[in-house]
């Protein structure tokens, strides 16, 4: 009897035939496995794909809520972004894949997993890791990797193989979507120099179309999770759907960057994240109201290790639930309310509340009404503050550097 194998399946023209060669060159009994992050096409057509194929079934999981729970949010919490700009929504959804894939092999009794990430991407070695680190015991066969053809072969491929595509230009960028963001790379875009075209974007909508009025949104959390918008309480799926509807509108969240990937290859990306930008702004700006200037000093440095560790797939690891134990610690009080003003592609905070804010206005006030800080004691502190500069500058700058106005540009 054939082994079995769960196939990581999109339903495009790449995983249908990998599907059919599975099956045809490895032997395999092939069951395809729809993962829903928020990005599901056309899914009678994959359904179809999948028959002709010859794959045992399809499965579609419908994982849009874990994703945003125990991806997005924790990762949110954390303020993460990748080289200070990709909101990592690809990065983030490939371990829950990765999960998903190893529970349905268990289900089934499968011996392996398949995946069609290209050999130069991150993709493949997040969901390899991913698998290895769940289930060291399964096979896993990147199908691109081990069989890579072009797109005109594989067009062909399918064609000698009864598998229906259809008969629109294919797109000519390698892209990936969910609920937190969309991913766009290769085509002209491998030129850093090119500026985008239009038709790279599908989510935001450019400057010259968007409202010339702007919209206030106002975002509530409850310990570092977006919880409601205006008011209204709503669920993961659909704050989130709907903050990127209305940042897409606004033109909000467009990146071109050139990163850094883990293989080595510093590749040019382009990024549509409406949501994650005006998120990741609310949540900062909640921060600066709720933590004290050491935790959001120490929870910076974090960010960048956190990052890393998730764009490098390393998601099932005990570093990252130390981390993650720190920061959800530090989200305890970062609860309240954060007013955005969306316009002309950009997110711009324009006030913020919380219950347990370390704001003091009698502290901050220069009235004279109420003022609560003793001026008198600023003295004897700015003192202390400067004593050791003084003694230093006597004993050694003043000697070594008598020219102070070129401290900081010693060479010229
Ligand atoms: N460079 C991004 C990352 O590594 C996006 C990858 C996009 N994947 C894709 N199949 N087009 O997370």
């Amino acid at each position: 009897m054939a082994e079995k194998i769960v196939l990581a399946y999109s339903g495009g023209l790449d995983t249908s035939v990998a599907a059919h060669w599975l099956r045809v060159e490895r032997g395999y009994e092939v069951h395809c496995l729809t993962v829903d992050l928020g990005n599901l096409g056309d899914v009678e057509g994959a359904r179809r794909r999948a028959e002709e194929a010859g794959a045992a079934g399809m499965d579609v999981v419908d994982a849009k809520s874990d994703f945003l729970k125990y991806f997005v949010f924790p990762a949110l919490g954390a303020n993460v972004t990748y080289e200070g700009r990709y909101p990592l929504a690809t990065a983030l959804g490939r371990p829950l894949i990765a999960k998903l894939l190893v529970d349905k092999a268990r289900e089934i009794g499968a011996t392996a997993v398949a995946h069609g990430c290209t050999g130069k991407g991150n993709d493949q070695v997040r969901l390899d890791v991913g698998v290895g680190t769940l289930a060291p015991d399964l096979k896993i066969v990147g199908t691109t990797r081990e069989h890579s053809i072009a797109r005109d072969e594989a067009l062909a491929y399918a064609a000698k193989n009864g598998i229906s595509v259809r008969q629109t230009v294919a797109s000519p960028y390698s892209t990936d979507e969910n609920l937190w963001g969309r991913s766009v790379e290769a085509g002209i875009l491998e030129d850093p120099w090119q500026q985008p075209p239009e038709d790279v974007y599908d989510w935001t909508k450019p400057l010259d179309q968007t409202p010339a009025q702007p919209t206030v949104v106002e975002i509530r959390f409850e310990k570092g999770v977006p919880v409601a918008l205006d008011g209204e309480a709503l669920g993961p799926v659909e704050l989130v759907s709907r903050l990127s509807d209305l940042g897409g509108q606004h033109g909000i969240g467009r990146i071109d960057m050139v990163e850094n990937r883990l293989v080595g290859i510093k590749s040019r990306e382009i990024y549509e994240s409406p949501a994650a930008v005006i998120l990741l702004e609310a949540h900062r700006v909640l921060e600066e109201l709720t933590l004290t200037k050491q935790q959001v000093r120490l929870k910076n440095i974090i960010a960048q290790e956190y990052a890393d560790l998730i764009y490098n797939g390393l998601w099932f690891t005990a570093h990252h639930r130390d981390i993650a134990q720190y920061v959800a610690s530090t989200q305890r009080h970062v609860t309240g309310d954060v007013k955005m003003r969306l316009w002309h592609g950009t997110v711009m905070t324009v006030g913020r509340r919380a219950e347990a804010s370390l704001y003091e206005a009698a502290l901050a006030t220069y009235n004279k009404a109420g003022d609560l800080f003793d001026q008198s004691h600023a003295q004897g502190f700015i003192k202390l503050h400067g004593l050791p500069a003084q003694i230093q500058a006597q004993r050694q700058m003043l000697i070594d550097t008598p020219d102070l106005l070129r401290l900081a540009a010693p060479e010229e």
